[in-house]
């Protein structure tokens, strides 16, 4: 029996997060956390039991983790990098003090939490290309800062209090079931949208600009399957590299132009966007993530762009 609570499910991963679980861990309760404003609708909200969880509400996270004798959290709340750009302090509100809420009702409650880190926790100090697991972190963006700090406000509640706290740094996450919100790798699943729909495509990152991508239902595997590794083998816990692939957007505009020769792109680059994209690593080295849990990722670019298209075709009803 497994009670998990992942916390900002109807996000970009909590939607797809949520009903995976449902899905594989038959015999578990999965409770769906959100936000007034943000309330789970249709399978999510049919399929499982759903709660306000409010990060900066500790009493709520408490009294739900207490309802439903949760033994899991996937902290999936947070704000994406160029939206925390805007909103700093609020950036900072929900990634570290409602982290700290959230840690302390694991340590409390004897919980296991993932909170993601990502691309976003290096900075431009640090080597760009086979980013190494262990290496320079000095991010220039609210949102990195907050990854990093989360990363060792992890390993500090581990070491100090024996929480399990496990995650990894996830890469740009490309999906055609939840939009992204605000982040700078969000151009990669936006231009999908335009193919299909036969709309020219503005993008905000100049041409040149490799970043780490990752296809959802990998990101969804690493999460689960990090989560269920043997705690015996890992040397690392916050925050393991993954990498699936890396690409800049005339690389991914030529794949998708392989199915949809129609695309029109032009470049509109956001200064703020592109200093972000500027400082995060070309691509990452994941051998740590591979040896410490035997990670290692389904989909390429070709195969992501085959299915990206057929389901959003599906989605939007368009041939
Ligand atoms: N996708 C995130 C962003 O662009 C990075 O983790 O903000």
């Amino acid at each position: 029996m497994k009670n998990i609570l992942v916390v900002g499910s109807t996000g970009q991963i909590g939607s797809e997060l949520t009903m995976k679980l449902r899905r594989e861990i038959p015999q578990s309760t999965v409770v769906a956390g959100y936000i007034p404003g943000a309330e789970p609708k249709g399978e999510l909200l049919e399929s499982g039991p759903s709660a306000i969880a409010d990060v900066r509400d500790a009493a709520g996270l408490a009294e739900i983790v207490t309802r439903y004798k949760i033994d899991t959290i996937y902290n999936l709340a947070a704000l994406l990098s160029a939206v925390a750009e805007r909103k700093p302090l609020l950036a900072w509100d929900i990634q570290m003090n409602g982290l700290l809420n959230i840690l302390e009702i694991a340590r409390e409650k004897g919980v296991a939490v993932f909170t993601p880190s990502s691309i976003g926790s290096f900075g431009p100090e640090t080597p760009h290309v086979g980013t190494p697991q262990d290496t320079i972190q000095r991010p220039r963006s609210m949102y990195g800062v907050t990854k990093v700090a989360t990363e060792l406000l992890s390993d500090y509640y581990f070491h100090k209090y024996g929480v399990d706290t496990r995650s990894v740094r996830f890469p740009g996450l490309i999906s055609y079931t939840t939009l992204p919100g605000g982040g700078t790798t969000d151009y990669a699943v936006e231009v999908y949208y335009s193919a299909v729909k036969g709309e020219e495509f503005t993008c905000p990152i100049a041409p040149g600009t490799y970043m780490d991508m990752m296809y959802m239902p990998d990101a969804l595997h690493a999460a689960m399957m990090l989560m269920e590794a043997d705690p015996s083998r890992l040397k690392h816990r916050n925050s393991f590299n993954i990498a699936s692939m890396s690409f800049e957007p005339e690389q991914i505009f030529a794949k998708i132009r392989e199915y949809i020769p129609s695309l029109q792109v032009r470049y509109e680059v956001d200064p703020v966007r592109q200093a972000i994209a500027t400082s995060w690593p070309d691509s990452m080295d994941d051998s740590c993530a591979r040896e410490e849990w035997d990670w290692k990722p389904t989909f390429d670019m070709d195969s992501m762009t085959v299915d990206m298209i057929k389901n959003l075709r599906l989605k939007l009803g368009i041939q």
